[in-house]
């Protein structure tokens, strides 16, 4: 039942100047993340990279990268997050390296059919001269999910292409697939998952948890063979098992599937514990709808026996704020789905910068740094602009430098420095949540017991206790039920509940 605080790392709080997050700044910021009442932070990946994909592409998956520190920074930053009660996990990035690991480096040295190529997925070319890409899949950023391996230097003078093969990467060309079914592959991951378990963290998020093993012999579409193969299931176990030597750590996955009944096989019994998805974020502001979200998602989890894990937003989904319209009635819809999310059994994801009410962030086209994102129409970045910290402060608080993303003027209403005092703001809200979460017997009691509101509205008991949420989509104030109020998302009308608005009795 924690709360998980989603750390972007580039853009949370930079120490030293150069304009991007780091360790040090987050180490700097735990006496306010105590204050916000989360249970855990998780942090966007730290490894070595060279920031194609900011983090998800990582050429050694056991260092730091320099922007964000060194290992011994991240073990302080440990200690003392544990110092503060607080639990670390760490993000993980099985599915691929970046192409700068040695790894993929020997590969592209490496002749055709080398043990060097077998950690990928290098496949000779279709058609003429083996120029056409080894099977139709797209990539998740737009185009093609192949690339041709270049022309090696020592080549150019006899032009015999048909050598050059092709290589999978599911995300951009720079992040090439590795291949699942090899031995180096998978014990490199448990090398990885014992060096940070040994450091201590408390557990670790495995990135596209759903996307390791494709079936080898790479079928063209249709029926999406890329993701959510069988076979996916035996390295979970694995991942499950090696964690489970070390007392009370815990693997997360991140995982798109098909729906809350494909993700419940990711967290069955021998499997990883949590996995997290963006069902409930996809959900429209509306009460049948989130409402039916949250039933499919308990009743599929619940028949493997595991929590189901909610989260509204992260680095990859436009902000709440945003999403639910923005403005007032985007902020008042994402306070009160903030209240939705906490009263719900099991654990809750939140990301840095929800608890300040942050909409998406305007990042003009020449700004943008999220260039792998080719297909959308906008990039990631507006929901990764750095966090608002201080408005006495130069950079926001947020850095001495110049802001790797220009933080827009509208965040300097928003800082946490002000939001603290302010009883009404949304940092607040979220507080006074979090510190029921954890003192009001309600929320340690059963799934949700549904009864019938206003159309528009939802309300639910947790089972055993007589702790009720309330949500009002409608367009109209409706009255509340009986209870004495917890906690209201926004003021009440004249004693009803408004618009936009959710209340804990
Ligand atoms: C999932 C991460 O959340 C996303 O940010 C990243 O681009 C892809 N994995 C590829 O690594």
């Amino acid at each position: 039942d924690a709360v998980f605080y989603r750390v972007y790392v580039p853009s949370f709080t930079d120490s030293d100047g150069d304009g991007i997050g780091d360790l040090p700044g987050i180490r700097d910021r735990l006496g306010y993340l105590e204050l916000l009442g989360v249970d855990a932070l998780c942090l966007s990946p730290i490894c070595p990279s060279p920031m194609v994909d900011h983090g998800y592409d990582v050429t050694d998956p056991r260092d730091v990268d320099r922007r964000w520190g060194s290992l011994p920074a991240f073990d302080a930053l440990l200690t003392e997050a544990h110092a503060h009660g607080l639990r670390l996990v760490v993000d993980l990035v099985p599915h691929h390296t970046s192409e700068g690991r040695d790894w993929f480096r020997a590969a592209l040295a490496s002749a055709p059919g080398s043990s060097e190529r077998a950690r990928y997925q290098f496949r000779p070319g279709r058609g003429d001269g083996g120029a056409a890409p080894p099977n139709d899949w797209p990539s998740m950023f737009g185009g093609p999910a192949w690339t041709r391996e270049p022309v090696p230097v020592s080549d150019d003078a006899d032009g015999d292409d048909g050598r050059r093969e092709w290589y999978l990467h599911l995300f951009s060309s720079a992040q090439p697939d590795l291949d699942w079914t090899h031995a180096d592959v998978r014990a490199d991951l448990e090398t990885t998952l014992r060096f940070w378990l040994e450091r201590g963290v408390d557990g670790v998020r495995i990135d596209v948890a759903h996307g390791l093993c494709p079936p080898a012999d790479l079928p063209d579409l249709p029926g999406d063979p890329r993701l959510d193969q069988d076979a996916v299931h035996d390295v979970h176990r694995t991942i499950r098992a090696t964690v489970d030597d070390y007392t009370g750590r815990m693997a997360v996955g991140a995982v798109a599937v098909a729906g809350p009944e494909r993700l419940a096989r990711y967290v069955r019994p021998d499997e990883l514990h949590l996995a997290v998805d963006v069902v409930l974020a996809h959900a429209p502001f509306d009460a049948d709808a989130v409402r039916k979200v949250i039933e499919r998602c308990l009743t599929a989890v619940g028949a493997v026996g595991a929590p189901a894990t909610w989260m509204l937003a992260d680095h990859d989904v436009v902000r709440t704020v945003s999403r639910y319209g923005g403005g007032p009635a985007g902020l008042a819809r994402a306070r009160a789905m903030a209240l939705v999310q906490l009263a719900l059994p099991g654990p809750a994801f939140v990301y840095n910068g929800d608890e300040l009410g942050l909409p998406d962030g305007a990042v003009p086209v020449e700004a943008r740094r999220d260039l792998v994102w080719t297909h959308a129409e906008d990039s990631r970045d507006g929901s990764r602009v750095p966090l608002p910290w201080d408005d006495t402060l130069p950079g926001l608080g947020f850095t001495a430098g110049s802001s790797w993303l220009p933080i827009p003027d509208a965040f300097t209403a928003l800082c946490a420095a002000t939001q603290l005092e302010d009883t009404g703001s949304t940092l607040s809200l979220y507080r006074q949540a979090l510190e029921l979460r954890r003192s009001h017997a309600g929320f340690r009691g059963g799934e949700p017991e549904w009864f019938d509101g206003p159309l528009g509205c939802f309300a639910f008991r947790r089972a055993g206790t007589s702790l009720v949420c309330v949500l009002n989509a409608s367009p109209a104030p409706v009255p509340l039920p009986a209870g004495d109020i917890l906690l209201v998302s926004g003021p009440l009308e004249y004693g009803l509940l408004p618009p936009d608005t959710a209340a804990w009795l």
